[in-house]
């Protein structure tokens, strides 16, 4: 392993002014999403949407250090040829693929549940290389009510990520570890914020025993946010102060980048939370995002199937505040 080169690339990957777009999404979930408008998902369509997506220039070489892929996309190619990596690394961002094949449900606990895909995993993470992937991703889910989650449920997902970020060192891939707590339900903000620590604490402790190297990771960490069906929501205040003080006490300084995934929050509150976090503290690591749905929500229904322009405009739109929100220089009159 090339320590050096794995910094270097997950530094660039979260250098401030850029974040990660997370398009890489499964079969099932792209299909979700395009029901917003209507559109059946296939292979071509998947590929006009995302395609638009990364020939949004100049907002693609401005805005965006990553783009997270999903098994499919890394070996298509747009209309003319081009290989949709090639349009990714021609924008100066970093081609990566998502590795996990989802969550299962766990023996015996009643519904948690844990993410699987490490059978296997060290061969294709060589093709993937070759396919021209520098990062991956492998997501847990953390579900939080009156009894959940369990220790059970928390270890063996960090145990997993751990194994899963040991191997793409090996193969001279970044790990992006994302250890999801969801905000579904209706815990409060202080449910999330200790739930979050627990969780970030034991997969420190579980990259650590799987001889992980910290300054060769990209933490993918939910924000500290009321559950969604809580009757009291934090303010954005709120939320960056939580998030902080909870990533302050479980991140080591030596993590390159953390970039925050959207989770289901609408796109102005995701960027107005990162843009609090990076206006008011003094962080260690690189802060920034690595959305989907707060990426995306805009320009597929600016989009709505076909209108490449409209697409493109939104999507440059909400990529430029979000590169703001990286150096807390957003505003909420910036969104027009
Ligand atoms: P969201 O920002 O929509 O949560 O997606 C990010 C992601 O990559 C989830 O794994």
């Amino acid at each position: 392993m090339n320590l050096h080169e794995l910094n270097k690339i997950a530094n660039q990957m979260t250098a401030t002014g850029t974040g990660i777009l997370a398009a890489d999404e499964s079969s099932g979930t792209i299909q979700k999403r395009f029901d917003a408008i209507n559109l059946t998902s296939t292979a071509d369509k998947r590929r006009d949407w995302r395609e638009m997506l990364f020939r949004t220039e100049p907002a693609m070489s401005n805005y965006i250090g990553g783009v997270i892929l999903f098994d499919e996309t890394l070996r298509q190619s747009s209309d003319d040829g081009t290989k949709l990596v090639e349009l990714i690394n021609a924008a100066g961002a970093v081609p990566g693929i998502k590795v996990d094949a989802g969550a299962q449900n766990m023996a015996g606990f009643g519904g948690e549940k844990v993410t699987a895909g490490l059978d296997g995993l060290r061969e294709r993470m060589a093709e993937y290389y070759e396919l021209g992937a520098r990062f991956a991703k492998w997501r847990a889910v953390i579900e939080i009510d009156q009894q959940r989650p369990s220790s059970a449920c928390v270890t063996a997902n960090n145990h997993a990520l751990a194994r899963y970020a040991a191997i793409c060192q090996e193969a001279q891939i970044v790990p992006i570890v994302e250890p999801e707590v969801l905000m579904d339900g209706d815990h409060c903000a202080n449910r999330c914020s200790e739930v979050t620590m627990a969780t970030l604490k034991s997969l420190f402790t579980e990259l650590h025993n799987q001889g992980v190297e910290l300054e060769g990771v990209i933490l993918k960490p939910n924000m500290i946010v009321s559950g969604k069906k809580c009757s009291s929501q934090a303010c954005v205040e709120e939320v960056a102060e939580k998030t902080v003080a909870v990533l302050k006490a479980s991140v080591p300084a030596a993590v390159p980048g953390i970039a925050f995934l959207s989770g289901g929050q609408s796109d102005i509150d995701a960027t107005a939370h990162l843009n609090a976090m990076n206006a008011g503290y003094d962080l260690p690591w690189n802060v920034t995002f690595s959305y989907g749905r707060a990426l995306q929500a805009a320009p597929l229904a600016a989009w709505n199937g076909n209108d490449t322009a409209a697409g493109q405009a939104a999507f440059a739109h909400r990529a430029k505040m979000n590169g703001l929100a990286t150096k807390g220089e957003w505003n909420m009159s910036l969104e027009g």
